[in-house]
């Protein structure tokens, strides 16, 4: 009876805490002034002593216990209230704030969707249906149409798409006192576009400028420096990081300048220089609206026939003779090309043409081959790689730097043998190694893990239609934010973070003792002598 009493005490205390606390967060959420007065005001933490001494004296009389052991309970209970949140409360921790930001930085950069036109398309199609663009339709088997979640979806679309798609987070707050991260809906890879021609640096730096002069006015960004907001910026980090481009004329400095360096900047490619720019996958074209819409594909993609061996869909490079891992792709091709099992949906590169290929036939293709092939293109990444994960096509890189650096939050990061091939470019540039021969050396039964771990993958690289929301799957954005709110907690513990990886180890060349396909080098003359050498040694025998 006497302990009931005690428990039911002990159990008020927290109730009582947490009102405390609310307080003090609305308080905060006030402004500037407000939250810094709250954090500062010693009075509460005082007259929660207060109660608290006269909690514990009141066991200590009533229950003639040792003072020790209820001021140890009391103890244990002010460490459960401290996180301002129940620990019930499955958004403990995950709370995200989104900044109401002026249309200037996202709905008005949307109007300008037709600036761009004269150099890369008019990217207004691409912003209908909350980023996803047009539904697709199937003539030929009538599944990747838009009631199936299919869409014409531009590989720089994902500003919008995961705005959007953050408003179905399931953990939001107006409350930024109580929120672990901040999230700040620039479209900044829309704002890239749209300056990038004809303009001057200060024209392509200007919303960029003035969006860090916003965030830096804000009392959120005062908490910690910025250091726990993200944004999206849908392309690669080379676009954001003009003063690091061997190119001075290429792209904004928003990840250089001092609030760009503060915040999380998902890209698609990170440029891996320590910096903050963390890579998230590409978008793809499919956009499931429920978890049965996913399991539904993952069934079609495990019961295809894949009647190819390999393929490969992209336009040649060939004005880039000067650089390696470019060049590798025209070998690639070549290779397609002499390769009867390779299917190959070749295009030119003309301006205007965001897209060479009906994603209908990309798919299509990409759900005939066991491994597609993907060799670097402008950069290291590829939204082709996606595609083809998408189709549960087996992906071959050439260059470490394509997936394996990349996608921490996404992609597995060790083994990556388990899910891909990897033939490093020197095999193919220097010893003009068989692709073929290559894949056809893999026994089926390993073929068979490897696209089952494909497909497994599957979800975590797609974005989800942002107009609905999967039930208990959790799709690019929900690890992307995981990845971001994980980041935060680690710079709050005092550690040091960037989005540069610490240099893994390469995946071992499995294919080494492959032949090439004019036999094996011939012994250098160095290696001829040493065997000559130790025969003369070893004596006549
Ligand atoms: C935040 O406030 C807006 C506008 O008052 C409201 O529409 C929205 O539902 C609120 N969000 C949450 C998570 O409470
Ligand atoms: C960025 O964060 C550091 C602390 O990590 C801080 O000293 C610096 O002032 C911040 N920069 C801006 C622009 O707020
Ligand atoms: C694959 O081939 C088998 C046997 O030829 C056939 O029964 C099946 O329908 C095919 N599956 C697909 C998805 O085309
Ligand atoms: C890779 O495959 C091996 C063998 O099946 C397994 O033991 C290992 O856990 C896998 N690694 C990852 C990261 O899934
Ligand atoms: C590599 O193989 C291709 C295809 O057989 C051949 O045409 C080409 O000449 C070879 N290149 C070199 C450098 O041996």
């Amino acid at each position: 009876m006497q302990l009931s009493v005690a428990n039911s005490i002990i159990q008020l205390l927290p109730k009582f805490l947490a009102k405390g606390t609310t307080v003090r967060s609305r308080r905060a959420v006030g402004g500037a002034k407000g939250s810094d007065k709250a954090a500062a005001n010693p009075l509460l933490p005082l007259q929660l002593l207060a109660v608290l001494a006269v909690i514990a004296w009141t066991l200590f009389l009533y229950l003639q216990f040792s003072v020790l052991s209820a001021s140890v309970e009391v103890v244990e209970v002010v460490e459960v209230s401290d996180g301002a949140a129940d620990s019930a409360d499955p958004c403990r921790g995950r709370y995200i704030y989104v900044h109401d930001l002026p249309p200037r930085f996202n709905a008005d950069i949307i109007r300008d969707c037709r600036k761009t036109e004269d150099h890369w398309g008019d990217m207004c199609g691409f912003v209908s249906n909350a980023g996803l663009g047009r539904p697709l339709a199937d003539p030929t088997d009538g599944v990747i149409t838009g009631e199936a979640g299919w869409y014409g979806t531009h590989q720089f679309g994902l500003d919008l798409i995961f705005h959007n798609r953050m408003k179905q987070y399931e953990c939001l707050t107006n409350h930024s006192a109580v929120a672990s991260a901040v999230f700040v809906p620039f479209y900044a890879g829309f704002d890239f576009t749209r300056y990038h021609w004809g303009y001057d640096n200060a024209a392509r730096d200007a919303a960029s400028a003035d969006l860090a002069e916003w965030l830096m006015a804000r009392p959120q960004w005062r908490r910690m420096w910025g250091r726990d907001h993200f944004l999206v910026a849908g392309r690669t980090g080379w676009d954001f990081r003009r003063s690091s481009n061997v190119d001075a004329d290429w792209g904004n400095d928003l990840l250089a300048m001092p609030a760009g360096r503060n915040m999380s900047v998902l890209v698609l490619e990170s440029t891996l220089l320590h910096g903050s720019d963390y890579s998230v996958p590409y978008p793809t074209y499919f956009h499931p609206r429920s978890d049965a819409d996913v399991l539904r594909w993952q069934d079609r993609a495990r019961a295809q026939n894949r009647t190819r061996l390999m393929a490969f869909v992209g336009a040649p490079r060939p004005d880039a003779d000067a650089r390696m891992n470019i060049r590798v792709r025209d070998h690639v091709i070549a290779q397609c090309k002499a390769s009867s099992t390779c299917g190959l949906l070749a295009c030119a590169r003309s301006p205007g043409s965001p897209q060479c290929h009906a994603p209908g036939d990309i798919m299509r293709l990409f759900q005939k081959a066991s491994f597609c092939l993907q060799p670097p293109g402008d950069s290291s990444t590829r939204r082709s790689v996606f595609d083809s994960m998408v189709a549960g096509c087996i992906p071959v890189f050439f260059h470490t730097a394509s997936v394996y650096k990349q996608y921490r939050w996404h992609l597995p990061n060790k083994d990556h043998l388990n899910y891909s091939v990897y033939i490093p470019e020197d095999d193919v540039l220097k010893r003009n190694v068989s692709i073929e021969a290559v894949l056809r050396s893999i026994p089926a039964e390993m073929v068979e893990r490897m696209r089952e771990e494909v497909i497994n993958l599957i979800p975590r690289v797609l974005y989800a239609d942002p107009r609905s929301k999967l039930e208990t799957i959790k799709d690019a954005v929900d690890l992307a934010v995981e990845g971001v709110l994980d980041t935060v907690a680690r710079i709050k513990r005092g550690e040091y973070v960037d989005s540069g990886r610490p240099v893994s180890e390469d995946p071992p060349n499995m294919y080494f003792s492959t032949e090439s396909r004019f036999g094996p080098k011939p012994k250098s003359v160095v290696t001829r002598m040493m065997i000559r050498f130790k025969q003369w040694i070893k004596g006549p025998q």
